[in-house]
Formats: C-alpha cells, sequence, structure tokens
C-alpha cells in the first residue's frame, strides 16, 4: 500500500460569498484571529503527515504564495529588532525548500476540474485533498484519523460527520453500507442538497479526502453536472465500480470558514482558545449580549 504523502488544496474559487472582501484578496488569506483560514489547514495535513503541499490557484491568489514563501526582509528586521519569539513562530511554520509546489486553475470550472489539474504534481499515488473552507479543530486532527483509516483499508477514505437532519439541502450527502475495517463503513450512495425527506442519512461530506490517482481518469472525461461545473462527487461515485470509498466518521469541531456565519464563529471560538484573548473576549461577547 502506498503511503499519502502529497496533499492537495483547491484555492482557485472566486469566494462570491465574501465579496467585497474577496476582489483583491483570496478568500483562503482571511484571518481567523491572526492566521489565515488557509495556515490551519496546512497546519493539519501536516499533522497528519504530509510531506508534499500542491495548491491549485487562480487569478488574485498570489498573496497565497507569498505568504508560505520566506519574507527575507521581514525576517531580517525583526532580528535585528531583538523579536527573537515572533521570528522563530514563523520560521517553525515555514515550509522547506521544495516542500511546495503551485498550479492554476485557469478558469474556475469546479472542484473536480481543480483537483484534475494537479494530476501531474500528485503523479501515481494516492493523495489527501483539503477543502480549505473548512477548518477542523479536534484532539486527533481529522485527516490524521483518516490517514489511519487508510492505512487498514486502503482505497478511497472520506470523511463525514453529522449534521442536522432539517440541514440535509445544505450538503453532500452519504448513504452508508456495512461497516468496515477500523471502524470505517462502505459509502454506497451520495446525493447532493437533498431534502431532508429524500436524504439516506444526515451524515455530510466535510471536504476531506484520500483519493486514488484513478480519480484522474474519472475527471478527464467527466462531465459538466450540477452548476454546469465539473463536480468532485459524481467522479467519486464512479471509482465505486473498481475500488471502494470508505466512510470516516469525524469527531470534532468544524467551521464552515466560506460562509460568514462560519467565519466570525471560527474567530470567537479560536479565540476563546487563546490564553491572552480568551478572557477579554469573554467580556466583549457578555456586553454585546446583555
Ligand atoms: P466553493 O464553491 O465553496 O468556493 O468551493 P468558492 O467558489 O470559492 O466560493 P463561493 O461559493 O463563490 O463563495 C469549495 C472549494 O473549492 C475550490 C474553492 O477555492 C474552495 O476552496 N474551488 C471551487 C476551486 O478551486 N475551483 C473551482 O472551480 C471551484
Amino acid at each position: 500500500m502506498k503511503k499519502v504523502r502529497k496533499a492537495v488544496f483547491p484555492v482557485a474559487g472566486l469566494g462570491t460569498r465574501f465579496l467585497p472582501a474577496t476582489k483583491a484578496i483570496p478568500k483562503e488569506m482571511l484571518t481567523v484571529v491572526d492566521r489565515p483560514i488557509i495556515q490551519y489547514v496546512v497546519e493539519e495535513a501536516r499533522e497528519a503527515g504530509i510531506e508534499h503541499f500542491i495548491f491549485v490557484t487562480g487569478r488574485n491568489k498570489a498573496a497565497i504564495e507569498d505568504h508560505f514563501d520566506v519574507q527575507y526582509e521581514l525576517y531580517d528586521t525583526l532580528a535585528k529588532r531583538g523579536k527573537e519569539e515572533v521570528l522563530s513562530k514563523l520560521r517553525s511554520q515555514q515550509p522547506e525548500a521544495g516542500e511546495i509546489s503551485f498550479t492554476r486553475q485557469q478558469e474556475p470550472l469546479g472542484l473536480g476540474h481543480a483537483v484534475w489539474c494537479a494530476r501531474e504534481l500528485v503523479g501515481d499515488e494516492p493523495f489527501a485533498l483539503l477543502l480549505p473552507d473548512m477548518i477542523m479543530r479536534a484532539q486527533k486532527s481529522c485527516m490524521k484519523g483518516m490517514v489511519e483509516l487508510y492505512e487498514q483499508t486502503g482505497e478511497n477514505v472520506i470523511a463525514v460527520e453529522e449534521c442536522d437532519p432539517a440541514e440535509t439541502g445544505k450538503y453532500g450527502i452519504v448513504e452508508a453500507g456495512d461497516t468496515t475495517a477500523g471502524g470505517g463503513f462502505e459509502i454506497v450512495g451520495m446525493v447532493e442538497k437533498p431534502k431532508p425527506a429524500d436524504a439516506p442519512s444526515n451524515l455530510f461530506i466535510n471536504g476531506r479526502y484520500i483519493l486514488q490517482p484513478e480519480i484522474f481518469d474519472i475527471l478527464a472525461t467527466q462531465e459538466r453536472g450540477a452548476g454546469n461545473e465539473i463536480q468532485l462527487t459524481d467522479a467519486m461515485f464512479k471509482m465505486r465500480d473498481t475500488q471502494k470509498l470508505h466512510g470516516y466518521r469525524y469527531k470534532g469541531e468544524t467551521y464552515d470558514c466560506g460562509t460568514p456565519e462560519g467565519f466570525i464563529e471560527a474567530n470567537i471560538a479560536f479565540a476563546l482558545e487563546r490564553p491572552d484573548l480568551a478572557d477579554k473576549v469573554r467580556e466583549m461577547l457578555k456586553a454585546r449580549l446583555t
């Protein structure tokens, strides 16, 4: 079984729900407390043992590349000013040379198309896929748990979590089959945004995947689906002809930072975790709410 060494981060979307903020700034660079959203997601991948980080970017996304680069002048100025603590924090988060690659999706034709754009950089090996909109917080990170399940099952692993049964219409929902090795289950159906009455479960796909490279051949010929976009879900479902999709039940918190309310909630939750901010933020919230 091949190890999962590479992770793909599709960051070429337009981020229309955050306009006008995203007119000139990538959505993934909006900050949750003091770090851009994308950094939380890269840290999750690193914690899961990922060694190479692949970004599928688009126009107006150069700030993401700059964020993960060495900022020589800044580091030099911080060193001269004796700001060793912040400097070592920046250095510890800095990817090593050659650990990170960028490719472009010239047109935002959908998530499936964005993933397909990474085919040459991924090559013939399984890869992790992390949607950077979703920030997760748990004892064991979502991707780490998925890698552990993958090491027992092989094939493909898709993370799911429970939503309010009345809200299935917001998500991709899976139909669960038999339990498989390592506490996972076989995914036997997937429905995009079903009405509660038509939903096969309340388990939604939360934006974390481990996929086999065969997905690229399917995506290459994939017709456009919902929203006239090339849909990843459709391609994953076709993989079931030759290999299994294993569901991983993630237990932890998820913040959908692709929506203003999820983004605000993430800021509050992460600020309340910070020893230097928690008391002030709690007081601020109390004062607002009374
Ligand atoms: P979303 O549809 O949630 O993100 O795609 P978006 O298009 O950026 O935002 P809205 O809906 O206009 O507000 C989920 C993820 O897939 C990426 C996005 O960058 C996001 O991380 N994506 C989506 C691409 O990289 N390319 C695409 O063509 C579509």
